[in-house]
């Protein structure tokens, strides 16, 4: 789908889009224009993390710089985890500040915080003042999420209280959202709960870090589904597409090109997680639950075939395989399972209770899956995409999708692309310190939450 207002506003429109103070949305890099920006990296804050962060980059062989400077730069991280008051805000806070006009194109500042939480088990958690300064820092971060400007990009890498803030997850982090696979996450604190996960380059995290991997995706037909499969392909795992037999052809179509293998089965059938791991016939390790749809109506309008298909294939089925795959010893040795959730599904839509209920299950299911797969070495995740541009957002009336494309702070539509890198880094043996997390993919959108 192209994005016309796009391409007009970046050539024969600018000095109009300018002069009229429209919306400016600048092409995103991806990956084709290569990982990393190669312009210094300012490493701001006080204490131990930020030093060792700045050491890190520089292991990893970017430029760094510890103080403010007036060289173009490609990114801003900026340590937080040291504040125990609202006090300790400012200092660092305004240091951003006076950094930020020397950003670069698709420039990415990235805010390191611990984690606000409060449990009645660790009274230590409870120091309100504490509690202020931690959400403070994600209020700091969401909101410099939406001041970005040239397809910059705010997030924040949370890591909880007793895990080192260098753990291997809050670094992999670091490399996903430094690169250009994270262009289209914004305004998004990433949850680094435990300090499990292998340890990576950032050259390393940019290579086939899936190699040998045995990944399964479902809906892997077309769409956002096709993109995950070729994504997880290019980082090296053998893909297995699964998707209905009506989508037979272009599921095997995909297959060919990524070098999968097609599996064609109804999710929705009562044992389809125990048809999957006979298909595939080996242990898997990483399981992406794609396959959704869609059956829009008002409540007052909703039939119990349109609420009843929704909530089978966009959750139930997910419930039922994860449960078969574990009660057959299915699983490799770290398993990773990623979860197609939807900002509907955190913010609500209209015409969408249905879609919202069985998204917002998702997320649900998720965290609280999270133990289980502890257990078992592995993770469970989601990906929660705004608007992506594919055959579903094609089909919405042109004014609704135009606005839909530019109330984000990326002022534009995601592509699928952007979404499977998502789930490429979640399904890393590096993110195994990330679980019962949802990563919002969708240019922070402005609608809802
Ligand atoms: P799509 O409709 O283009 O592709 C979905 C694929 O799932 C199709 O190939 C379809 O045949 C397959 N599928 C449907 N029911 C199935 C079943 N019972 N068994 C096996 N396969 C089945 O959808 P799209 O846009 O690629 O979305 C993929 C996922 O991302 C969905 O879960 C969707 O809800 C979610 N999503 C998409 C957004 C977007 O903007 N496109 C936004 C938010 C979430």
């Amino acid at each position: 789908m192209t994005d016309t207002y796009t391409r007009l506003a970046n050539g024969p429109l600018r000095a109009a889009v300018k002069a009229l103070g429209l919306p400016n949305p600048v092409p995103l890099r991806r990956r084709e224009d290569g990982d990393y920006l190669s312009e210094p990296v300012l490493v701001l804050g006080p204490g131990a993390a930020a030093d060792a962060y700045a050491q890190l980059l520089l292991d990893n062989g970017f430029e760094v710089r510890r103080k403010p400077t007036s060289e173009k730069l490609s990114a801003i991280l900026a340590f937080f985890d040291e504040a125990t008051g609202p006090a300790d805000l400012s200092e660092t806070a305004l240091e951003i500040g006076g950094a930020l006009r020397g950003l670069t194109r698709c420039s990415r500042v990235v805010i390191f915080g611990r984690d606000a939480h409060i449990s009645p088990e660790r009274p230590e958690a409870m120091d309100p003042a504490l509690n202020a300064v931690r959400n403070g820092v994600q209020g700091l971060m969401r909101s410099l999420a939406h001041e970005m400007r040239a397809g910059g990009t705010a997030n924040g890498i949370v890591v909880s209280e007793d895990v080192p803030m260098d753990a291997p997850s809050a670094i992999a982090a670091l490399w996903f959202l430094l690169s250009s696979r994270s262009a289209y996450v914004s305004g998004q604190p990433v949850h680094v709960t435990t300090a499990d996960g292998a340890p990576v380059t950032a050259e390393a995290f940019a290579g086939q870090h899936l190699a040998g991997r045995i990944a399964v995706v479902t809906g892997a037909a077309r769409g956002i589904g096709r993109a995950i499969a070729s994504t997880l392909a290019r980082d090296g795992a053998r893909v297995i597409g699964v998707d209905v037999p009506q989508a037979g052809d272009a599921l095997a179509e995909t297959m060919n090109e990524v070098g999968g293998t097609a599996v064609q089965l109804d999710i929705t059938a009562e044992d389809a997680g125990l048809a999957i791991a006979r298909a595939v016939g080996a242990p898997i390790d990483i399981l992406i639950h794609n396959a959704g749809i869609t059956r829009d109506r008002m409540l007052a309008n909703m039939d119990a075939a349109r609420w009843d298909s929704v909530l089978a294939v966009n959750i139930e089925s997910q419930l039922r395989m994860n449960a078969q795959l574990t009660e057959a010893s299915a699983w490799g040795e770290a398993p990773r399972i990623v979860s197609l959730a939807s900002t509907s599904g955190i913010a609500g839509n209209r015409r969408q209770t249905n879609y919202a209920a069985s998204k917002a299950g998702v997320i649900g299911m998720v965290a609280a899956s999270a133990a289980e797969l502890s257990a078992q070495n592995g993770t469970i995740n989601a990906v929660a995409p705004g608007f992506i541009e594919t055959e579903m957002t094609a089909k919405m009336p042109a004014l609704t999708r135009e606005l839909a494309r530019r109330v984000s702070s990326l002022q534009q539509g995601g592509l699928p692309v952007d979404v499977a890198e998502t789930i490429a880094f979640l399904a890393s043996d590096a993110a195994g310190g990330i679980s019962g997390d949802t990563v919002r993919v969708c240019g922070q959108n402005m609608v809802g939450a």
